[in-house]
């Protein structure tokens, strides 16, 4: 039975509405039927830290992964998990969707589409977004009343309750790597004809748009560029194909590494928002021109280890800057200093890698997505338990503060030209009638979603309808 039809099913059934809104209160817990099938299906414990939850399996609050093809366990499609504080059932399977022991639902930003939303919102069910990508993935989440409907986050901003700000760096040992080329050949190099600047981009139509701006610089300094865009190399045979040239193969990194120079600009800008194209260059010992996160800074070995962009007034003044450095070893070999790790002097990095609780690439530390899992876990059986105590004695215990995001989770702003105002790109390019249009229409996602649960709506698909309404309201000057 697919999902849809486990629903019809459901809608169905008379009573799962009225039950309450205390599905933590486990004396008054019936069993349902449907449940029993996964009740004594073989559940096999994912091993956290270990706690004292000593609970059954039935008594657990169930947090439902509503993009399965997520679901961090294999092979099955429900799993106890033992988390530091407490314990959970997890489970991909949508049918337990309005139960009232799910306490929990976690989507994938990616995949969170609003015409496909888990309605309707059960007022007792928690919501938690999971989105380390790019926010060009989906900008539903960039604005408050999509980003307001989650309790619980883990995006890459610092402010969210599980951040991932620092994933796609693996290690201090990384950036500590000793240079792949060293300066000197690096000049050699540069003598025998290779620019000092790399651009290496297969992705070309992207909301930070900044393939108008490196076209721009390239008036001013000589760029090699190999990708898809702007391309004005060709790349050598054996690593023409982008499964090496965006993995860590070995030949494509020497390739890459005898530039002093890369351009590291990211898909999407957003506060916090840094991938492997700042931090690679920076393990291989190269200086990354970087235009992302407006905060970079804030991330970087020291105060001088990356050109940013944005300190530029123009494409011209950076270019100049870049030649000077260039051709002025000590002043470039200072770029480099952080190899040494007494030269790594920002607390705030050494202390986010430090405390991370998860790894990259590292087997002996739990992965990203069974780290949040486990928070939402240890979350939400607080939260119950809070609950049940304010039930008992309401006059002694306050009800739980709610809890929910906003925009300092997310919150990534309207795309602009890379380079240059909106006002002089004409009518037809092909970046302005993309972008700027999937950000506001992604507003009018999130305010019909938030429209469809406030009026407790149960099918997803009358989003557009609620999209028009409100449109008209809006033209109307309500
Ligand atoms: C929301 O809708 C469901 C059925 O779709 C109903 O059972 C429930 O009582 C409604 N909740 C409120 C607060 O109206
Ligand atoms: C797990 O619990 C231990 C002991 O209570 C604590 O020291 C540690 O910080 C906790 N870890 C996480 C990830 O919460
Ligand atoms: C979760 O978020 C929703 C929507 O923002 C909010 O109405 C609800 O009170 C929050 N739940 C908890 C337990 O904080
Ligand atoms: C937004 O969320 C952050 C972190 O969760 C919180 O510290 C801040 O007070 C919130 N801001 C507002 C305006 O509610």
């Amino acid at each position: 039975m697919d999902a849809v039809s486990w629903l019809l099913l459901f809608y169905s059934l008379p009573c799962w509405g009225q039950e309450g809104l205390h599905p933590g209160d486990q004396g008054a817990f019936q069993p349902q039927s449907a449940l029993t099938e996964m009740e004594f299906a073989s559940v096999s414990s994912y091993r956290g830290p270990g706690n004292h939850d000593f609970r059954g399996n039935k008594e657990l609050p169930i947090i439902l992964w509503w993009s399965a093809g997520l679901f961090p366990h294999f092979p099955a499609d429900t799993e106890r998990i033992d988390c530091n504080y407490s314990s959970c059932l997890v489970t991909r399977n949508r049918k337990v969707q309005l139960y009232k022991r799910t306490a929990a639902i976690i989507f994938y930003g990616t995949d969170f589409r609003a015409y496909e939303a888990p309605l309707p919102r059960l007022p007792h069910q928690t919501w938690a977004l999971f989105h380390e990508e790019s926010p060009m993935n989906n900008y539903v989440l960039s604005h408050g009343p999509g980003i307001r409907l989650f309790n619980y986050t883990a995006t890459f901003r610092r402010e969210s309750d599980y951040p991932l700000t620092l994933q796609w760096l693996p290690s201090l040992e990384y950036l500590l790597q000793p240079l792949a080329v060293s300066l000197q050949e690096k000049n050699r190099w540069r003598r025998a004809g290779l620019a000092p600047v790399l651009y290496m981009q297969s992705h070309c139509d992207v909301p930070s748009d900044r393939d108008r701006y490196v076209q721009e610089l390239m008036k001013y300094i000589e760029i090699d560029s190999y990708g898809k865009c702007l391309n004005n190399k060709p790349l050598p045979e054996r690593l023409d194909d982008t499964s090496t040239a965006t993995g860590e193969d070995g030949e494509f990194m020497s390739f890459v590494a005898r530039y002093k120079f890369h351009l590291a600009m990211e898909n999407g800008l957003c506060s916090d928002y840094m991938t492997e194209k700042l931090w690679r260059p920076l393990h291989q010992g190269c200086v990354p021109i970087y235009r992302g996160s407006s905060s970079v800074a804030d991330w970087l070995p020291n105060p001088h280890s990356a050109i940013i962009v944005d300190d530029f007034s123009s494409p011209r003044k950076l270019a100049e800057f870049i030649m000077a450095l260039d051709s002025d070893d000590t002043e470039y070999s200072r770029y480099l200093e952080f190899k040494t790790p007494s030269k790594i002097t920002n607390l705030r990095l050494l202390e986010g890698l430090e405390s991370r609780e998860w790894g990259v690439n590292d087997m002996s530390k739990p992965n990203y997505l069974n780290g949040f899992e486990c928070y939402v876990c240890d979350q939400e059986n607080r939260r119950l338990a809070a609950e049940r105590t304010h039930l008992r004695n309401p006059d002694l215990h306050p009800h739980p503060p709610p809890k929910m995001a906003n925009n300092s989770h997310m919150g990534c702003s309207l795309p602009r030209p890379g380079y240059g105002e909106v006002e002089d790109i004409p009518p037809n390019d092909g970046w302005l009638q993309m972008w700027p249009q999937d950000y506001w229409q992604s507003l009018d996602q999130a305010e019909g979603l938030d429209s469809l649960i406030r009026l407790n709506e149960s099918d997803p698909a009358l989003l557009w309808n609620h999209i028009q309404k409100i449109a008209t309201r809006r033209a109307r000057g309500h």
